[in-house]
């Protein structure tokens, strides 16, 4: 196994690369101009576009991505207009993408760009690095990918491809391999096409490198590849063991009333804290455990008693939580008013383009399914 010691040039020197740097180059980036996917991020040559869709493909798939980013861009075309909305608009184009503290990071960070850089985004990855929510990942794409820098990127598709190519074991995330992930890939991008470069990395992680039954035999670095020498490429990387995923309990009401605009659904911010802070939720309770919290506690958050039928349950499981809620149906009179004055009543139509989260869409899917019985 190879130690902690093992610098990046020991490592190259050991490997089917050694010597051979342009030829490595070159077999990625033919393959990645012949085979790459054409998406609407790709050429357009601008960095704000860069960054919006290198901040959504880092938790989503890039087919999920290809919608999202183009109905951002419409909405927000420009750092100057994204700088400008206020958040509950941000949210809403974010809304089913999951993991919104990127969204609140997108919109902070125009705002840094506006204030302080002139609306244009710094061009040099310690300028990208000031910037909340640019870390190496990001500033390394917007470097490389925007601005023809020789900057290295690594995120998990690259961690597989260079795990396999120069047989790196150990845990993918211990500090020496980072290093040496990182060594890497400074030491192999091509300052000719260094976003190309970058991006054939990553697509080939994500196309032909993958996860469970690599395609080696498609695999343009073949035969730089100490994995698929070995015979067993799957192997590498290392799987890191799983964080211990927690049990929560919530109980949600979806409280409707006839309102002047048609049916109507109650819904307030959601408080403090966590990833989801600041969506629209059905009125919650949740916490942490195996206990249920009672249907009276979410009726005191709203200040009165509601009549309330449980119309289901549902499961949703977040990076470490697996939170299970009941759900309750409760329709109020149409002068209904709540003492809590962070509640405010939706339109039903007007639903699907609010800021909710995902989880918040299934409970209301899910309390619509027993209404029509
Ligand atoms: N994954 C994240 N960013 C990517 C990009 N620019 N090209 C291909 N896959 C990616
Ligand atoms: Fe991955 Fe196989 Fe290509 Fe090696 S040869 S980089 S294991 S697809």
């Amino acid at each position: 196994m190879r130690g902690a010691g093992a610098g990046v040039s020991e490592v190259l020197a050991a490997s089917a690369v050694a010597g051979r740097v342009d030829a490595f180059q070159r077999a990625l980036l033919s393959w990645f101009w012949r085979e790459r996917r054409e998406l609407p991020w790709r050429g357009v040559g601008d960095p704000y576009a860069t960054w919006v869709s290198e901040i959504m493909l880092q938790q989503t798939q890039v087919v999920t991505v290809v919608d999202y980013f183009q109905r951002w861009m419409a909405r927000f075309p420009d750092v100057a207009a994204l700088a400008a909305a206020n958040e509950e608009e941000v949210l809403e184009q974010w809304s089913g993408l999951g993991y919104y503290r990127r969204a609140r990071f997108l919109h902070r960070a125009a705002k840094v760009i506006v204030e302080e850089h002139g609306g244009e985004l710094p061009s040099t990855l310690e300028g990208l690095r000031t910037l909340p929510g640019v870390g190496p990942y990001t500033a390394g794409a917007i470097a490389s990918i925007a601005f023809g820098l020789p900057a290295p990127i690594v995120d998990g598709n690259v961690i597989r491809v260079f795990a396999r190519l120069f047989a790196i074991e150990g845990d993918p995330r211990s500090t020496a391999n980072q290093k040496s992930f990182w060594g890497l890939a400074e030491a192999l991008v091509d300052p000719q096409n260094p976003g190309d470069f970058n991006e054939a990395l990553m697509e080939l992680g994500a196309r032909v490198c993958t996860p469970r039954s690599p395609a080696c035999l498609l695999c343009p670095v073949r035969e730089f590849c100490a994995g698929f020498a070995s015979g067993e490429p799957e192997a590498l990387p290392e799987v890191a063991r799983r964080s211990a995923v927690k049990p929560m309990r919530a109980v949600a009401v979806v409280v409707t009333r006839q309102g002047r605009r048609g049916k109507e659904l109650l819904v307030g911010p959601r408080d403090a804290g966590g990833l989801l802070a600041g969506m629209l939720e059905f009125p919650t309770v949740e916490r942490e455990g195996k206990r249920w919290p009672k249907l009276d506690e979410v009726a005191s958050l709203l200040g009165m008693k509601v009549v309330a039928e449980e119309v289901g349950e549902l499961t949703h499981v977040f990076s470490h939580r697996r939170l299970l809620t009941r759900i309750f149906a409760a329709e109020v009179g149409s002068e209904a008013t709540f003492a809590d004055e962070r509640w405010r009543w939706v339109p039903e139509r007007e639903l699907s383009q609010a800021a909710i989260s995902a989880l918040t869409r299934k409970i209301y899917e899910r309390s619509k399914q027993l209404e029509t019985t």
